[in-house]
């Protein structure tokens, strides 16, 4: 009936809805925030895939603990239940540390680029992740 919206149309109204909001996962250790993560609908980064990585920051003390792991699985799986097929980032070419990270997590290498902010050069490459329903907490 005219007016009146199919089950496909609802479902399609739902997910464009939840993808809106921006998921905010947190690391925390003896109830202090230690690490965070977020991302979403493609603000910044300016890629192709369906979603971005825009941040991903842990406390120095924790690293090498797992935490960056489980954090950034829960930032995955949490953009793949929303609807997002895909998702990358970009990171400095120079982040050795999370260079590895983000391989150890699944991630391919993309596109390299040169941002100039005022007098800072920023010399980055992307990462991507294809597949966000084979990407989950589990995987890396
Ligand atoms: C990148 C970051 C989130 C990783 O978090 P983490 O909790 O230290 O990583 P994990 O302990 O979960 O490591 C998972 C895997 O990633 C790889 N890895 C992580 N840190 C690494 C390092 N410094 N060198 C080499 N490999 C590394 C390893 O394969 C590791 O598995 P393993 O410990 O079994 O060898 C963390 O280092 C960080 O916050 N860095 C500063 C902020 C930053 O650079 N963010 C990215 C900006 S785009």
């Amino acid at each position: 009936m005219a007016g009146q919206w199919s089950s496909a149309q609802r479902n399609g109204a739902a997910r464009s809805a939840s993808r809106n909001a921006r998921p905010f996962c947190v690391a925390e250790n003896d109830g202090v925030v230690c690490g965070f993560a977020f991302g979403g609908k493609i603000l910044w980064t300016g890629l192709s895939t369906s979603s971005e990585v825009s941040s991903l920051y842990l406390l120095e003390a924790i690293k090498r603990r797992g935490v960056g792991r489980a954090l950034f699985g829960r930032l995955l799986a949490e953009l793949a239940r929303r609807g997002f097929t895909s998702t990358g980032l970009w990171v400095l070419t120079g982040n050795l540390p999370a260079r590895r990270f983000y391989e150890a997590m699944g991630g391919r290498t993309g596109d390299t680029r040169i941002e100039r902010k005022d007098e800072v050069v920023l010399d980055e490459i992307a990462y991507l992740w294809d597949d966000l329903a084979a990407a989950g907490p589990s995987r890396g």
